[in-house]
């Protein structure tokens, strides 16, 4: 009887101290958790939904707000030397790209910028005959695209935008 009491009181004994260890790790378990997803865990929650978020943008060299800017750079860095930032060229010397109707032809933005471009061509009365460099023969078609999007949609112009997809197509086409 005695013995069997002793045997009682030392399994409940060792039920107690099961129960306090299984607490503790239960407490280390839930401060882990918290630990992580109050630090990192946040972090990669709010990498995952800006990546969710880019992944919905239109990829460079396509038509986003990117696209525009990257443009943008592009001409300033490239082009606005002789075009001038504003799009209006220099009379007699650049042609204005700023209300040239000429831009309504992606094809001829395209391979301007590509190949340079030469010969006479009168652009809102004014008479040019110079030579355009191949600036952009080192671009890539998304820079390409980049550009020409921002030529054909800056300064009041409103032609539409160009994707590194047309970009391939107008280049295969003849001048
Ligand atoms: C060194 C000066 C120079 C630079 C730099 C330059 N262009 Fe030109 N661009 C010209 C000249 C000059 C012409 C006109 C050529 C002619 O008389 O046929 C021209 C023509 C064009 C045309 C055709 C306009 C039309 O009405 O036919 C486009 C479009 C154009 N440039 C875009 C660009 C873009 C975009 C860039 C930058 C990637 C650029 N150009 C850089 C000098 C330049």
């Amino acid at each position: 009887m005695d013995q069997d009491r002793d045997t009682e009181r030392e399994q409940r004994g060792r039920r107690a101290a099961q129960i306090i260890i299984g607490l503790c790790v239960l407490v280390i378990l839930f401060v882990a958790v918290w630990a992580i997803t109050s630090t990192n865990g946040s972090r990669a929650m709010r990498s995952l939904s800006t990546t969710a978020v880019t992944a919905e943008r239109p990829a460079a060299g396509q038509t986003g707000d990117a696209s525009m800017k990257q443009g943008q750079a592009l001409f300033n860095d490239n082009c606005s030397s002789c075009h001038q930032t504003n799009g209006q060229g220099i009379a007699g010397a650049f042609p204005p790209l700023a209300g040239n109707d000429t831009l309504s032809d992606a094809g001829l933005v395209v391979r301007t910028i590509k190949n340079g471009r030469s010969g006479k061509i009168t652009i809102k009365g004014q008479t040019y005959d110079n030579a355009m460099p191949a600036v952009g023969a080192g671009f890539s078609n998304a820079q390409i695209a980049a550009v020409a999007t921002y030529v054909r949609q800056s300064w009041g112009n409103s032609f539409g935008p160009v994707s590194e997809d047309d970009v391939q197509k107008l280049l295969a086409q003849k001048q």
